[in-house]
């Protein structure tokens, strides 16, 4: 095997340049303000964080190993620790001391290729091991933590130690995902599944090559009900984030076709088709008919990550950072994420079920993404939405300056911009106590600095996030950009 050296990608480079290191830091230098002691907990986010050097010419992040990292709060200090999730594929290429998997179309002269979906190259050497990578999501349920990808295996990692675990016993009763081909144990699940905050229900989907494209499933851990509804499509979408209310899932799935032939014809898997429009998949959570909407009149746009919607009189409200165009690289698209990072804007979404009309009004003109909401209330009727901002042309790939609480019912927002040359991540918001009101807490964040290549950990109270940080914890080192996170409270 050949291992070939990273080109200058975008993610390998700046505020998403991989650590090599794994590593913990105890009772982390506290520079500005204080920890509050009531604030006891683990901040978790996962990263793309590449071990070896591939075996592909172009980088692809999707495929790449991904890294946690743990910063535990506790009586006013701080605690950092990460380490590389030990998936089967993390495993077989330890082994070998060197990258194993290939892909398809892996050599494609595009560096921005993001790699999903593109299949795994059949090898002796990789054949029965799941290409799966946890490289995306660290996500929480009850007092368990899972390491995810897009539509790969999940990971369960102990919380404390962040050892891994294993696939958890349902792992292997997913669906296959689209990164398959590796191994028949290589089911998927999408990178953001949802936990009913009133129900304690978990809500998961898995997006297929085959049919039915997409399978939702549910599971209950008080009763152990598991519930699966195949939305069989009539081609297959890229899919990514997703919405829950308390009385419906809704899955749009925004004109990105899926063509897994196209690698191996040298074009990107996906494809931009905005004549396709958007459709928005509405499941009932008691079991009744799914009610699909079609793409509205303004024209067609793409989101990856809704913020949250709740039901209201026969209408679901939705908050939703939509872009223009597909961002990254497509076959018919515009999007370069190296270059300038399209904006996406806060649009509200009204779907009314009697009709099946949809009214969509933009909230706001700045450009956010990662949006976040207060758990308690997810699903539920909420007012405030906490994000990352772009206050200034972000350059290359989601270099957001600044922090927002954005208030659904005054339509305004308060705002930290960090100023030119700092990175934040996807702000994590943390209720002060378990009883507060929805919104009064605190968001956490990691913040890269240029100018001296290293991160600081920051907390703002949520209500005041335009005022001093309550805490900023001095960090020697970078944390690379690690796309989402939660937060697991203390016992
Ligand atoms: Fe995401």
């Amino acid at each position: 095997m050949v291992t070939r050296p990273l080109e200058l990608h975008g993610m390998l480079m700046a505020h998403w340049e991989p650590t090599q290191m794994e590593g913990e830091i105890n009772d982390a230098i506290v520079v500005q303000g204080e920890i509050p002691e009531s604030l006891n907990g683990t901040l978790f986010r996962q990263g793309m964080n590449p071990r070896y050097r591939g075996l592909s010419e172009t980088y692809l992040p999707v495929t790449s190993d991904g890294m946690v990292h743990a910063m535990r709060l506790e009586n006013g200090k701080a605690y950092y620790k990460n380490r590389w999730v030990r998936t089967p594929r993390f495993l077989l290429e330890d082994k070998y001391g060197q990258a194993c998997f290939e892909y398809e179309g892996g050599n494609i002269p595009n560096p921005l290729f993001d790699g999903f979906g593109f299949p795994v190259v059949d090898k002796p050497e990789t054949r029965d091991t799941p290409s799966g990578t946890a490289n995306i999501t660290a996500w929480t349920h009850g007092r368990r933590l899972f390491a995810l990808g897009e539509q790969t295996i999940p990971m369960e990692v102990d919380p404390r130690s962040l050892d891994t675990l294993g696939v958890p016993a349902w792992g292997s009763e997913l669906p296959p995902g689209v990164l398959v081909k590796a191994s028949p144990e290589d089911g998927g699940v999408c990178a953001h599944p949802k936990n009913c905050p009133v129900t304690g229900e978990i809500f998961w989907f898995t997006a297929s090559i085959e049919a039915p494209h997409i399978v939702i499933g549910s599971y209950d851990p008080a009763t152990g009900a598991k519930r699966r509804i195949p939305l069989d499509l009539p081609y297959m979408f890229y899919p990514h984030d997703w919405l829950v209310t308390r009385d419906h899932i809704i899955l749009p799935l925004f004109p990105v076709h899926l063509r897994p032939e196209n690698p191996s014809q040298g074009k990107c898997p996906k494809v931009w088709s905005p004549e396709l429009g958007t459709r928005i998949a509405v499941v009932p959570r008691d079991g009744g008919e799914i009610l699909w909407f079609n793409t509205w009149e303004e024209g067609t746009r793409f989101s990856f990550h809704p913020q949250a919607a709740y039901d209201r009189d026969g209408h679901i409200i939705a908050h939703v950072p939509e872009y223009n165009t597909f961002p990254h690289p497509a076959e018919g698209g515009e999007g370069n994420w190296e270059t300038k990072y399209p904006d996406a804007n806060l649009y509200e979404w009204d779907l009314d079920l009697a009709t099946r009309s949809i009214k969509v009004t933009k909230l706001d003109d700045r450009s956010i993404e990662f949006p976040w909401t207060d758990q308690r209330f997810y699903g539920l009727e909420y007012r405030y939405g906490f994000s990352a901002v772009a206050s200034r042309d972000a350059g290359p790939a989601l270099a957001f300056d600044s922090v927002q609480t954005y208030d659904l019912k005054t339509n305004t927002y308060v705002m930290q911009d960090f100023g030119a040359g700092n990175v934040v991540m996807e702000p994590i918001f943390v209720p002060r106590s378990p009883d507060a009101p929805e919104g009064d807490g605190y968001l956490l964040t990691y913040l890269w600095h240029a100018d001296t290549n290293r991160s600081d950990f920051v907390i703002l109270d949520a209500q005041a996030v335009d005022q001093e940080p309550v805490a900023v914890v001095r960090l020697p080192m970078r944390v690379p950009l690690a796309p989402h996170g939660s937060w697991m409270a203390a016992e």
